[in-house]
């Protein structure tokens, strides 16, 4: 048996043990436990002392990490080999937010120096539309962007843009990703074509849903502006050619590579839009951030490094206790947006069933990621989270200074998301409810009606992300920690973390399906499919 395999028998075994004992219980046993599970980083406080693992299983996982070769994956992924091998491409997106004057090399090609160049034209671009010096077509300075794009091409700048936007913003910013109608059609409503940029974002320029999008919003500044119409589009693509012919003037296509995987791209040309609307300051602050991170995840050693150990503990979760499902709670409404963006991250990245060898996965793989931002889901899913029949670990992440004022409610928040965390953890146990429904005066009978019901089990595990205030440096380096973390874990599950072939069997049955609907000549599909386009045809 190699040592990666008796490195994961030992860790799923340890699961039955830990399943077994409290976590509360841990820290008696383990005085130096919180020491040894805090690490800092980048400005990011990670405490993993309320998961379930015991100082024997971290020591477990480490070990796991150093048979996995973790430490020679991050050389190769940093050194820009062919870390996704189905595609034979690097993926380099730390190289995107590395200083002026990094060598970064893609395949053993310098990147580096092009990186700068399209950076530095990101930026004059942002801020010659943020001055006012680059204006509208009619003269007009440009005082919204409906920035249009799906998948890696959208979560990570819609993140980005609601974690660090003013309240009222002087270039108003719109996302528009699904083809449903009603997405564009809210994303245009009220905005003046004279005064707008649409900024069309899509690696390949070829997705259907970005497309389509593209097309009406092209449409809607020709029908407002005719002749300069164009002058008002801009696209981000590796597809510089498709850009040009759809008509977007070659001084306003901003390109980046292919070894920019989607959902690692907000970093490149791809967060344009934030650039202009959040201003090349704040954007060169969030790629700061990044970078911090990128250097922590180098230089830390696997023990102490938050990338790592964030990774151990969600696989201590996963394949030692069959966890399949992760909640991300941030009680930061500016970070709502989170669990969407590592939905993609985690899922799209991880949720594969095949090694990057070809051999089938021997571990479990990617969690199911859900969440929204705390406390509105205390008032939804934490029922469940504390009661329900499965337990569900959580990330839960709070900042500590809001940018919005209101000190009085921010300690509320902040109250609320510690409170959370003890409460899954610590529990209330049925003797201290019964005590406590005596104490009210019930009787024996209604007492042991309502005490099991009132008992909380505790021992559901968190993981909680403190940041001083939500900058767009701490931004950078907390999504440069999931970014890095999602890594580790493809690199313990042996899977290729940068390729996606899951999507592409639906997108090519949506288009045959387009065609039978549009009346062309109806394909053999299962009954059921049949009749729901018979049904739609008719
Ligand atoms: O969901 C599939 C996917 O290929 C993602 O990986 C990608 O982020 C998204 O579609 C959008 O692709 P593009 O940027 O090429 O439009």
């Amino acid at each position: 048996m190699s040592d990666l395999d008796a490195a994961w028998r030992r860790l799923r075994a340890a699961g039955a043990a830990a399943a077994a004992r409290s976590i509360s219980g841990l820290f008696d046993g383990e005085p130096d436990r919180l020491d040894r599970l805090t690490v800092e980083a980048a400005g990011l406080y990670l405490d993993l002392s309320k998961q379930p693992w015991s100082a024997k299983d971290v020591a477990m996982a480490l070990d796991l990490a150093r048979a996995a070769d973790v430490e020679g994956a991050r050389a190769r992924l940093f050194g820009g080999a062919a870390v996704n091998g189905s595609e034979g491409r690097a993926a380099l997106h730390m190289a995107l937010r590395a200083p002026d004057g990094a060598d970064f090399h893609a395949l053993g090609e310098p990147v580096s120096a092009e990186v700068e160049a399209t950076r530095k034209a990101v930026f004059d671009f942002a801020r010659a539309v943020g001055s006012g010096e680059r204006r509208g077509a009619t003269g007009r300075p440009i005082r919204a962007l409906v920035h249009i794009g799906i998948g890696g091409s959208d979560f990570g700048p819609r993140l980005v843009w609601e974690a660090l936007r003013a309240p009222a913003p002087a270039i108003e910013l719109r996302f528009v990703a699904n083809v449903d109608p009603a997405e564009i059609a809210q994303a245009l409503a009220g905005l003046d074509p004279a005064e707008t940029l649409v900024i069309v974002v899509s690696k390949t320029f070829t997705t259907q849903e970005t497309m389509a999008n593209a097309v009406i919003a092209r449409d809607w500044l020709r029908q407002g502006l005719g002749e300069g119409a164009d002058s008002h589009l801009v696209a981000v693509s590796t597809a510089l050619d498709k850009a040009q012919a759809f008509g977007v003037p070659a001084d306003q296509i901003f390109g980046f590579r292919d070894w920019v995987g989607g959902r690692y791209s907000v970093w490149s040309s791809v967060g344009l839009s934030c650039a202009i609307a959040l201003g090349p300051d704040v954007f060169k602050a969030l790629l700061a951030g990044g970078a911090a991170m990128d250097a922590h995840f180098l230089e830390a050693p696997l023990e102490a490094n938050a990338p790592v150990m964030l990774a151990l503990a969600h696989v201590f979760n996963r394949n030692a206790m069959d966890r399949p499902v992760r909640a991300v709670v941030p009680y930061a409404q500016r970070l709502r947006l989170l669990s969407n963006f590592l939905q993609q991250l985690e899922m799209e990245s991880n949720g594969k069933r095949t090694r990057a060898d070809g051999r089938p996965v021997t571990q479990a793989t990617a969690t199911a990621v859900f969440g929204d931002a705390g406390t509105n889901v205390q008032h939804a899913f934490f029922q469940l989270m504390h009661q329900g029949t499965d337990v569900i670990p959580a990330d839960i992440l709070a900042v500590r200074n809001s940018a919005d004022g209101h000190a009085d409610s921010q300690r509320k928040l902040l109250a609320n998301a510690l409170a959370q965390a003890e409460a899954l953890m610590v529990g209330r146990s049925e003797a201290e409810v019964r005590a406590a429904l005596r104490a009210d005066g019930l009787d024996q009978a209604q007492i042991d009606v309502l005490a099991p019901q009132k008992t909380f089990p505790g021992d559901r595990p968190s993981s909680f992300i403190l940041m001083e205030a939500l900058t767009p440096q701490v931004l950078g380096a907390l999504i440069a920690l999931y970014e890095h973390k999602t890594f580790v874990e493809g690199v313990l599950w042996g899977v290729n973390s940068f390729d996606q072939w899951g999507v592409e069997l639906g997108k090519t049955l949506a288009g045959r399906i387009l065609q039978d609907l549009e009346g062309g000549e109806a394909r053999l599909h299962d009954p059921s499919t049949a009749a729901l386009i018979e049904r739609l045809k008719g």
